[in-house]
């Protein structure tokens, strides 16, 4: 009998499913603006964003999965547009600085959310020899190249696809730099996956493959504000940074070659506090930075990814922490926001009012052979990863 009931509504779905095929009308055939792709509890959509003046099409991802976090990324310079992360009332906030629309980000913009390349940071005088050949690079910071030149990964447009997994949704972003673009040399081949999990991370591989020798140093660019509100400042929020050393710079934020203890220094972040606690303090190596401006040399090197640092907003209870494999982290202030630049919710970014954790290696690096090599050869490959994982502290 049980047999039989299986029977007469399996042969009941057959003719009926036969019938929708038959009833369907024919799809019309439309441009295709938004494409969904959901797996468990992540998904990934794709929008149009504009175009650039040279008429090349960006587009805008979202990544969303359903513990309230929503991150839109674009394929121009890879750039995280938005970040909401709940609050401890479970309030979905944007806690990254940036701007409404791409024409914004084309006409002035201190690396909003980009990724940063060929190398992050800056590069003494813009120029590196590598076996004996000197290469001359922009000077677009004072006397100093910094990060990646006049048009550096961060002004480009990416190529884009998407992956899904049971549990994450990935952007992959991938881009051909010419052999002496901005005064590298080699073909740089470069991917960067920004993968949102169902664990509230948000991971970056980044990939990058050579066929002539040179120096690489990729990194992302986020300004923080994790109260949600762009019109405070950040210095009443907490930052822990796992690390024993930083690198003090000179006049022009070039590495002196020295690793300085950060004991008994306002660059002690070993444990919890504000940004603001120690920033005012008279100390040269502030004064140059004008602020944190530092790159710090987080420890466990060389034990592969780890725990680097974390930021926490008491108000909010939003708490950001960041792993990496990278030797460093440059952790920035926001000292050069100026009250000039137009936020996402009307107003001002004012001074202060995002900071920065960039997880790379040293600065300079080309040029201090005491530092970890930034140098990739042809046949090796470029291997870095990064993650942001929220949550909330009550
Ligand atoms: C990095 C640098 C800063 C500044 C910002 C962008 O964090 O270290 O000095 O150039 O980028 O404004």
């Amino acid at each position: 009998m049980k047999y039989l009931k299986r029977c007469t509504y399996g042969l009941a779905l057959v003719f009926f499913s036969i019938l929708n095929l038959q009833c369907k009308p024919e799809k019309k055939k439309e441009a295709v603006k938004t494409e969904t792709i959901v797996t468990k509890n992540v998904t990934i959509e794709k929008h149009d964003f504009g175009e650039t003046p040279e008429k090349e099409k960006v587009a805008l991802y979202t990544l969303k999965n359903t513990d309230g976090i929503e991150i839109n990324i674009m394929t121009y310079g890879g750039i995280i547009t938005s970040l909401k992360t709940p609050n401890k009332d479970g309030v979905s906030e944007d806690i990254v600085l940036g701007y409404n629309s791409l024409d914004q980000y084309i006409k002035s913009s201190p690396y909003f959310g980009a990724i940063i390349g060929r190398y992050g940071n800056r590069i003494a005088k813009g120029k590196f020899t590598i076996d004996g050949t000197t290469y001359t690079l922009a000077t677009n910071d004072g006397e100093n190249h910094l990060h990646g030149g006049l048009k550096g990964f961060d002004k480009v447009v990416w190529n884009a696809s998407e992956e899904t997994d049971d549990d994450s949704v990935s952007l992959i972003l991938s881009y051909l730099s010419k052999d002496m673009e901005e005064g590298y040399p080699g073909n740089l081949e470069v991917t960067v996956t920004y993968t949102l999990k169902n664990d509230n991370t948000l991971a970056i591989a980044y990939k990058a493959t050579t066929d002539k020798t040179t120096v690489v140093n990729l990194t992302q660019h986020s300004y923080f504000n994790l109260s949600g509100d762009f019109s405070k400042s950040i210095l009443d929020q907490e930052v822990e940074i796992n690390a024993d050393t930083y690198i003090p710079v000179n006049q022009t934020l070039i590495p002196t070659g020295e690793l300085a203890t950060v004991e008994g220094t306002p660059f002690d972040f070993r444990t919890m506090k504000t940004i603001g606690k120690d920033i005012e303090v008279a100390n040269d190596q502030l004064k140059k930075g004008l602020g944190f401006d530092h790159c710090w040399v987080l420890n466990d090197q060389n034990t592969g990814m780890r725990y680097a640092a974390k930021a926490y907003d008491p108000i909010s209870g939003r708490v950001l922490e960041v792993a990496t494999d990278e030797p460093g982290i440059q952790f920035y202030s926001g000292n050069f926001l100026d009250g000039t630049l137009t936020s996402k919710n009307g107003g001002t970014y004012a001074h202060r009012s995002g900071f920065c954790l960039e997880t790379q290696h040293y600065p300079d690096s080309p040029n201090q052979k005491d530092f970890p090599s930034t140098i990739l050869e042809p046949g090796k490959v470029y291997n870095s990863k990064t993650s942001f994982k929220f949550y909330v502290k009550k």
